[in-house]
């Protein structure tokens, strides 16, 4: 007899927020400025603006190291989560969530990054989360950088470009495993590492126009290898603390397909697509592939590496690879190939797929496709640790019905199903955004990702209020049936 479709026993159903976008207190308890309290709220910018994040000024560094002008900083703000989680987390277990990523904020620890010793209360915080996520039952899932390093490294050191913050770095992970040893079982090291090309300030704390002339991109990657560098020690030390923990590595993943079967589609795409896994080949093979090395010999890239680098890399590899997944887009080498928003990429428009109303392509069989590709190459377990839709709410009579957000993720759970069924092990699904908070990418609040409303709008207004979406009635029914009821 056929074996039915079901998810494993034990799936970790959950969802996922970041600090920077959802504490808010941004300068709270002895908290120091990070990267993306410095990042502005520009309104009426165009889709293909927010295609990237928007351009940060010394005015704004500033700003945020005075701690002036805060109206126009959501990141400051977030949702807020600081003073309400509790009764956050009390929603999330309403929902049935096994489990919750969640980042910490290093300037909440380490204001500065190289303070003599760390700051109590900030400690003393995350210790109370997860001890409140415990108490109901959720299994946190930690991610130590996520787009929030202390703004005093990205001054002093032009962020992660020099070797020092990979010291700073693994002295702040060492902390956060000492003292969250027995609340903390998951880990991840840096979010989508491979997002430093696409935005640098934001996940690396460079800032291009501090680079000597024409060394941009060299100091860039120099700053990605000092994070994979990093990344190695940081599973090093997390073994050894905690027995029996897991790290992962995590990539956004930008699924490409060819625009056409010319030859040359192809070829682009392949190249765009190997590009994309370079940054997990090395946290899960632990060197750099061949083609990747040759490549940047050819475009005069030189990464000092120490001499025990590779060493480093080579014996601390990943447990498990997790990833974003969002939308798909099409490569092509035509130059008029019209190119629209995805996240933070303008990739070839798909005419096959529907877009979210950020232009978003929306594509739940290339969730399918990726998690096969990366169980393929990889053959670790995978963690899907953000999906979701970015969407404008309504709020009719205290109600909000979001039958889109519950379509796209019933086909996108319904794809992970598929691909389970297919072999592929796959540890869990964390939502992106399962609570609204503050864009990423363009620091908006009307893009909402939620389950649970928040009343705020983009400038700050509003009660702060949480209401159930009408997603989190469906959502709460998945969860407790362990994906059999997705109706
Ligand atoms: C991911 C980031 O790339 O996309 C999150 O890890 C982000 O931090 C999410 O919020 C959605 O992007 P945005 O720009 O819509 O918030």
């Amino acid at each position: 007899m056929a074996k039915s479709l079901s998810f494993p026993q034990g799936f970790l159903w959950g969802g996922a927020i970041a600090a920077n976008q959802a504490e808010g207190a941004w300068n709270v308890a002895g908290k120091g400025p990070s990267v993306a309290d410095a990042i502005s709220w520009k309104p009426n910018l165009s889709l293909k603006d927010y295609a990237g994040h928007a351009a940060l000024t010394d005015e704004n560094v500033q700003d945020a190291l005075l701690g002036r002008n805060d109206a126009l900083y959501p990141k400051r703000r977030g949702i807020d989560f600081y003073h309400h989680y509790k009764e956050d987390i009390a929603l999330f277990a309403e929902m049935g969530f096994k489990v919750l990523r969640v980042s910490i904020a290093w300037s909440r620890i380490f204001p500065t990054g190289e303070d003599a010793e760390p700051n109590e209360a900030g400690l003393q915080f995350y210790e109370d989360l997860f001890r409140e996520l415990r108490r109901h039952h959720i299994e946190p899932l930690v991610t130590l950088s996520h787009y929030e390093m202390p703004l005093a490294l990205s001054e002093k050191y032009n962020g992660w470009v020099h070797r020092n913050v990979v010291d700073a770095f693994v002295r702040f992970s060492k902390v956060c495993f000492e003292r969250y040893k027995d609340l903390v079982r998951y880990w991840l090291t840096f979010n989508e590492i491979d997002s430093i090309h696409r935005h640098p300030f934001t996940t690396a704390g460079i800032r291009e126009e501090k680079s000597a002339p024409g060394k941009a991109k060299q100091d860039i990657y120099q700053g990605l290898h000092h994070q994979f560098v990093a990344s190695a020690l940081v599973t090093r030390d997390c073994h050894a603390i905690i027995p029996g923990s897991l790290v992962g590595c995590m990539l956004t993943k930008l699924t490409t397909y060819p625009h056409s079967c010319r030859p040359e589609d192809v070829e682009a795409t392949l190249k765009k697509n190997l590009e994309n896994y370079f940054y997990a080949d090395v946290q899960v093979f632990g060197e750099y592939p061949p083609l990747i090395l040759r490549d940047l010999e050819r475009r005069g890239i030189e990464i000092a590496m120490h001499d025990e680098d590779r060493h480093i890399l080579k014996q601390h590899t990943v447990d498990f690879v997790s990833f974003s997944y969002y939308m798909s887009m099409t490569e092509s080498t035509q130059p008029d190939a019209e190119r629209i928003p995805g996240n933070t990429v303008l990739g070839v428009k798909n005419p096959y797929l529907p877009a979210s109303e950020w232009g978003w392509q929306i594509d739940p069989l290339g969730l399918k496709i990726s998690l096969l590709e990366l169980y393929d190459r990889y053959q670790k377990p995978l963690f899907i640790v953000e999906n979701g839709l970015g969407a404008k709410d309504v709020v009719v009579d205290g109600k909000i019905h979001d039958d889109y957000r519950i379509d796209y993720f019933r086909a996108h759970f319904e794809q992970t199903l598929a691909a389970i069924h297919e072999g592929v092990e796959v540890m869990g699904f964390t939502t992106w955004g399962c609570i609204d908070i503050i864009s990423a990418g363009t620091s908006q609040m009307s893009k909402r990702y939620g389950f649970i409303y928040v009343d705020q709008d983009d400038e700050g207004n509003g009660s702060l209020q949480r209401l159930r979406k009408d997603s989190f009635w469906w959502y709460q029914r998945v969860i407790a049936s362990n994906g059999a009821d997705m109706n």
